[in-house]
């Protein structure tokens, strides 16, 4: 049986991972000392067997990256076979290539650091981009909350909408998955300093309930924009579902005071209490993650 162990982003996630497979948690020593260093010790042990770690490289994203690669490192360098990191929210993925002269490809960064310490299968959920797997020199299985999503969707008198041209591809799937459901796309634009969003244009039918479906929320400016846009075209009740609620500061107001009715997103980040708000809802991708790890493992 594989061993599993969690960072400190996400325990509650990788506590319902370890029951959805009848174990529970290997022990795992984190000590943060006071200058903020931390050192990570595994207590069993590993040797000859296949480990999982799970952990977000959601906010603080640095310091759960760091933490990550000392868990991997540790569990190599006490023998284990494997080391499968399950990075349900993978941090730096919207820095996946060069987008202006003279910056950095911090995503690339990170994957050759996790990969340096040891990790040898990478199982993550909804990336920005379907590109980013071919980034990593070790295998990545790229899972998705959207059927859990499907599940929620009442489709009467109802369209899916991507808030952006980029989401095209999932709403497609989960148009699909929903029998052909309709969809509609906005355009929209946003300033690269100011991170102002703009929603120019519907391309497609808007219907009495509008359903907007986006990978992550994080200054919630997407989602407002496309609510007003489709509010001001027809739509009378709208729902937003994303899977990562990456959720930056003064989101839970704004998306509360927003003309959507829900919210909808996945504990692949730990919401912390102070970010709840009346019209949010998390559903949780723990029985997703388990079945990937029963199967291949
Ligand atoms: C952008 O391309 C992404 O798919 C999301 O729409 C975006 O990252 C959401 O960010 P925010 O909530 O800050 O608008």
């Amino acid at each position: 049986m594989v061993k599993i162990f969690s960072g400190s982003s996400n325990k509650s996630l990788a506590n319902k991972v370890s029951e959805s497979l009848n174990t529970s948690l290997s022990p795992l020593e984190i000590t943060i000392f006071p200058d903020g260093e931390r050192r990570v010790r595994v207590v069993d042990s590993v040797v000859d067997q296949d480990t999982v770690v799970i952990q977000s490289t959601a906010a603080p994203v640095d310091e759960n990256y760091m933490e990550l690669f000392f868990i991997v490192d540790a569990l190599k360098r006490s023998s284990a076979k494997s080391v499968t990191a399950v990075i349900p929210y993978l941090g730096y993925q919207r820095q996946d290539h060069i987008f202006r002269d003279g910056e950095a490809v911090s995503l690339d960064v990170v994957i050759k650091a996790l990969v340096a310490a040891g990790a040898s299968r990478v199982v993550t959920f909804d990336l920005h981009s379907i590109k980013i797997p071919e980034q990593f020199s070790i295998p990545v299985t790229h899972l998705s909350a959207l059927p859990l999503f499907a599940e929620k969707i009442n489709k009467e008198d109802a369209v899916l909408v991507s808030p952006d041209m980029g989401g095209i591809r999932r709403i497609k799937i989960l148009s699909e998955l929903l029998g052909n459901m309709p969809y509609a796309t906005i355009v929209k634009n946003r300033d690269l300093d100011t991170g102002e969003v703009i929603a120019e244009k519907i391309e497609g039918k808007v219907s009495k309930n509008a359903i907007i479906i986006d990978d992550m929320i994080s200054s919630g400016k997407t989602i407002v924009a496309a609510a007003n846009l489709l509010s001001k075209n027809g739509a009378e009740d709208i729902i937003a579902m994303a899977t990562h609620a990456v959720f930056s500061n003064g989101v839970s107001s704004t998306l509360q005071n927003s003309a959507v009715s829900k919210v909808i997103v996945t504990d692949s980040i730990e919401i912390p209490k102070e970010k709840h708000f009346p019209k949010l809802e998390v559903l949780s991708i723990a029985d997703i993650i388990a079945k990937e790890l029963a199967t291949s493992n």
